[in-house]
């Protein structure tokens, strides 16, 4: 780390992601993440998770020196590759999109070798630990009513009582298989067989919400705080939200049930390191709470928000500050 007058710092930044060069730099939050902080004077080094290694008690990982601009088709340059002992950053950001396999899982164990004296975002223990179709089981009053499990006779008595219901995969994402089961559709015993055969893991069943044509709203949190929100309406023809499922964003205020969200969990997550969150709510009801790689930071900007990489920014160099 050094300083500069006035108090300003410029920190060295590990950025571990999917490749840079398949990104949507339009949509995607580590790249808006990376612009501010190179505007900030921060230095950025590169990987991807397949250039990690935990050598004996140290960890490693093949870096790049990377450039960023917001310029479509031309949105990077990386320097020459060098081995470097991921403890000497100040910082890491751990931003690697789903699926949350056994290969995330791996990186989390390698990178809780450097934490919290290189500072990983999100805190690699507790993203670990907070898979986000599960993490929102710990605030029953919040949630709508949630089933995850693969028993079909569990899933029949939570059918029989909900009517209405949406089965979709516990570790999907993106809203990939997502679907709304009426209360008499005859579909559900295919449906079943095909989830039980598609995943060893239990699912969630959950009741289905009608207010999900108003929108699935995603609101940022930083460090347990409220920093920003963009509310996303699924196209006319599908249940899904997800932008990358033909969502739109739509500027937002936050109601008072989701203030109460906010407040409610924010102590959690900042107990817990998860500084970056991203957590979905629809009509009132939380459903998600995304720890790994949230977006909807650049959504919020355009659509005249604040500047939530900004914020993020600010309270990690304060962290490192030690302030
Ligand atoms: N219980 C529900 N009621 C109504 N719509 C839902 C429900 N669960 C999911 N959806 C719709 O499906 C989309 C994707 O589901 P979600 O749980 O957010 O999974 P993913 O991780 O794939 O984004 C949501 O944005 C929403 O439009
Ligand atoms: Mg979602």
């Amino acid at each position: 780390m050094q300083r500069f007058p006035g108090g300003s710092m410029s920190l060295t930044i590990a950025v571990q992601m999917d490749p840079i060069e398949r990104i949507n730099i339009r949509g995607d939050s580590t790249f808006a993440l990376l612009l501010e902080a190179q505007k900030r004077g921060h230095r950025i080094a590169y990987y991807t998770p397949d250039r990690l290694a935990l050598r004996d008690a140290r960890v490693f990982a093949t870096v790049q020196p990377l450039k960023v601009r917001d310029q479509l088709g031309d949105h990077f340059t990386l320097g020459e590759p060098a081995r470097v002992e991921l403890a000497t950053f100040d910082v890491v950001l751990l931003r690697q999109d789903p699926p949350f396999d056994l290969a995330y899982i791996t990186s989390t164990h390698m990178l809780e070798r450097v934490h919290p004296k290189t500072l990983v975002v999100n805190d690699p223990a507790q993203v670990r630990n907070a898979p986000e179709k599960i993490f929102v089981m710990e605030f029953p009053d919040l949630m709508p009513p949630t089933l995850i499990t693969r028993d079909l006779a569990e899933i029949k008595t939570f059918r029989a009582e909900h009517g209405d219901i949406v089965m979709k995969p516990l570790y999907g994402h993106g809203g990939g298989a997502v679907f709304r089961l009426t209360r008499d559709d005859l579909n559900f015993g295919s449906l079943y067989d095909m989830f039980a055969n598609t995943f060893r893991e239990a699912w969630v069943i959950q009741k289905f919400l009608p207010e999900v044509r108003d929108g699935d709203k995603r609101i940022i949190l930083v460090d347990g705080e409220y920093a920003g929100a963009v509310n996303r309406v699924p196209a006319v023809d599908d249940l899904r939200s997800n932008m990358v499922r033909g969502g739109s964003p739509k500027d937002t205020q936050l109601t008072p049930r989701e203030s109460e969200i906010c407040e409610t969990i924010g102590p959690a997550l900042k107990e817990r390191g998860l500084l970056f969150v991203g957590i979905d709510v629809i009509g009132g009801w939380l459903t998600e709470i995304n720890v790994t790689s949230p977006t909807g930071i650049r959504a919020i900007k355009n659509l005249g928000g604040p500047d939530v990489a900004a914020l993020i920014w600010d309270k990690i160099e304060k962290k490192r500050a030690g302030r």
